[in-house]
């Protein structure tokens, strides 16, 4: 087996154990969000697009919110957590040592982008959110909790990104209204 294609699988089976419902779909939509917004993405932005929330798919070492006072730091802690665990996957199946570093220090900087490989992962993992996580997380959160964290996840979108999912749309009413509101509060 390609390596690619050895460490794609690996973190598709990790993040298939991950007790948030929406992790493993969440994983694959922002490797195909990126795609969209990049098809020449190389196979290290790839592979961070893919594992970029992997922290969270293993319940006994996860960084856990309440640990935490400042969501910032938490989501920061999440992403160096993920780098952390991704390395050993990715050398397990003999991927480059440089794609290796590409691809965790891509995950590491996931939630505030600052290259243009990073800014794209963000864009991707943002857009994600709306497109596939939004449902879930609302059924899980309720509606002050979701749209709190809606609009901290449009705040970082690009323009381009923005524009993106001002055309995303739920079937339920309710999801609409919500991300309706998020877009009109979060242009300032
Ligand atoms: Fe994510």
């Amino acid at each position: 087996m390609d390596r690619i294609d050895c460490a794609k699988r690996k973190i598709r089976t990790v993040i298939a154990g991950s007790r948030v419902a929406e992790d493993p779909r969440h994983a694959d939509n922002t490797l195909e969000w990126l795609l969209r917004l990049e098809p020449a993405a190389g196979a290290g932005l790839q592979l961070a697009a893919l594992a970029h929330d992997i922290d969270r798919a293993i319940e006994e070492v996860k960084v856990k919110r309440a640990d935490f006072d400042d969501y910032d730091a938490f989501k920061a802690a999440h992403a160096r957590h993920g780098a952390e665990l991704l390395r050993p996957m990715l050398s397990a199946c003999g991927v480059a040592r440089d794609m290796v570093d590409e691809a965790c220090r891509l995950v590491e900087v996931h939630e505030v982008g600052g290259d243009p490989d990073a800014d794209l992962l963000k864009d991707a993992d943002s857009i994600s959110y709306f497109d596939v996580n939004l449902p879930l997380y609302y059924e899980r959160e309720g509606w002050a909790e979701t749209k709190r964290r809606s609009l901290w996840g449009y705040q970082r979108l690009s323009s381009r990104a923005r524009k993106i999912v001002a055309k995303i749309s739920h079937e339920e009413e309710t999801l609409t209204r919500l991300l309706r509101e998020v877009i009109r509060e979060g242009v300032r």
